[in-house]
């Protein structure tokens, strides 16, 4: 899939067939089942889906990021801007993709001022000298809406609030001025509202820098706020995709449809309805055929087989038979 107006252009970011495994043992659970995506310079996508579906483990296999025990399948390949992203020198990483960590500890060293460390990344990535680093990790503060950004600068990370935090490693990310940020559910553990403020902060740097977003949340509601376009994963695999407005109005996957019916508002009180019943299979135990199927009050007979992502008009695309016999679920 490519960007409107833009059939012609390399995507910044193309996973194809992108299988992993807990391990390099081939018959080791499979974690991430052939999922493939595009991203195109400027969009912005959200991944959404329930806890251990795999978004984390295929954002950080998009930054060449895989953790040294997670395998990635012969077939697999991600490519940054047409080339094998581990082909290309110097690595993207920090340069042309900014990553906003799950964990915050994963990107902020707890025993360093916040400003050195901005500096000494910008420092590494710039070449540029000692003060010049400095006076750039006090512009990317601001930049992120941290208040008094020269006396937040000398502060360690633990003397910050956790939505400070946050804003520190979007800097870290936004410090080598990369083409696409990935931000790996980036408002986790503050409250609503400082997740309103985080969210419109990272909407408003995107459209001012005019970079590429890759949003990953559990929250639908989330991803609706920000982003363009939505992949919806469900046990490894990409079960529903699509312009965000047509997915939330028309979701053609009973999985995305209980998704949508979890987001608050929907039950007409500002109160969110029953959850999807049952949890996500893990890996290594995913059912045969239709891996929602447990949870699913459409399956039937044909549900005990595989099936495929069925692509519909518009970019859309979703993986159920009843989409596939032309049944609206
Ligand atoms: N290094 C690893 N070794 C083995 N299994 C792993 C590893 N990292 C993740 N997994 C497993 O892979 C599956 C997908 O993990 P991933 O972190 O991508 O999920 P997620 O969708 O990001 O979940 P969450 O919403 O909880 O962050 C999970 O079952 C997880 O336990
Ligand atoms: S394929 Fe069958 S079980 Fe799977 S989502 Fe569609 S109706 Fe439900
Ligand atoms: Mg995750």
């Amino acid at each position: 899939m490519t960007a409107e107006g833009t059939a012609a252009a390399t995507p910044l970011v193309s996973v194809e067939s992108l299988t992993l495994r807990a391990g390099r043992d081939p018959a080791a659970p499979v974690l991430v089942d052939r999922v493939s995506l595009e991203i195109a310079a400027g969009e912005s996508v959200g991944l959404v889906g329930e806890s251990g579906c795999g978004k984390t483990l295929t954002v950080l296999a998009m930054a060449g990021l895989l953790p040294a025990d997670v395998s990635k399948a012969a077939e697999s390949r991600v490519l940054f801007r047409g080339r094998p992203i581990e082909a290309c020198e110097p690595s993207p990483l920090g340069r042309e993709i900014g990553f906003v960590f799950q964990d915050p500890a994963g990107s902020i060293n707890p025993v360093l001022r916040v400003g050195h460390q901005i500096a000494e990344v910008v420092r590494t990535l710039k070449g540029t000298s000692r003060s010049d680093a400095h006076a750039r990790s006090l512009e990317l503060l601001a930049e992120v809406g941290i208040a008094d950004p020269a006396a937040k600068a000398r502060r360690f990370p633990g003397e910050l609030s956790g939505g400070e935090r946050q804003r520190v490693g979007v800097a870290l990310a936004l410090a080598g001025d990369p083409a696409l940020l990935i931000a790996d559910e980036p408002t986790t553990g503050v409250d609503m509202i400082v997740q309103e403020q985080l969210l419109t902060l990272i909407e408003g740097l995107r459209e001012r820098r005019g970079m590429a977003l890759v949003l990953v949340s559990h929250d639908l509601a989330v991803v609706a706020e920000v982003c363009d376009r939505v992949e919806v994963v469900y046990a490894g695999e990409i079960i529903e995709r699509g312009a965000v407005d047509r997915v939330l109005t028309d979701p053609r996957h009973p999985y995305t449809q209980g998704l949508i019916r979890c987001l608050p508002g929907r039950a007409g009180h500002g109160v969110r309805v029953a959850a999807i019943p049952g949890a996500v299979p893990v890996p290594g135990a995913w059912p045969p055929g239709c891996r929602f199927r447990p949870r699913c009050a459409h399956a039937h007979d044909r549900c005990q087989a595989s099936p495929g992502l069925l692509l519909l008009p518009d970019a859309r695309a979703a993986r159920c038979w009843l989409v596939n016999e032309g049944g609206a679920p």
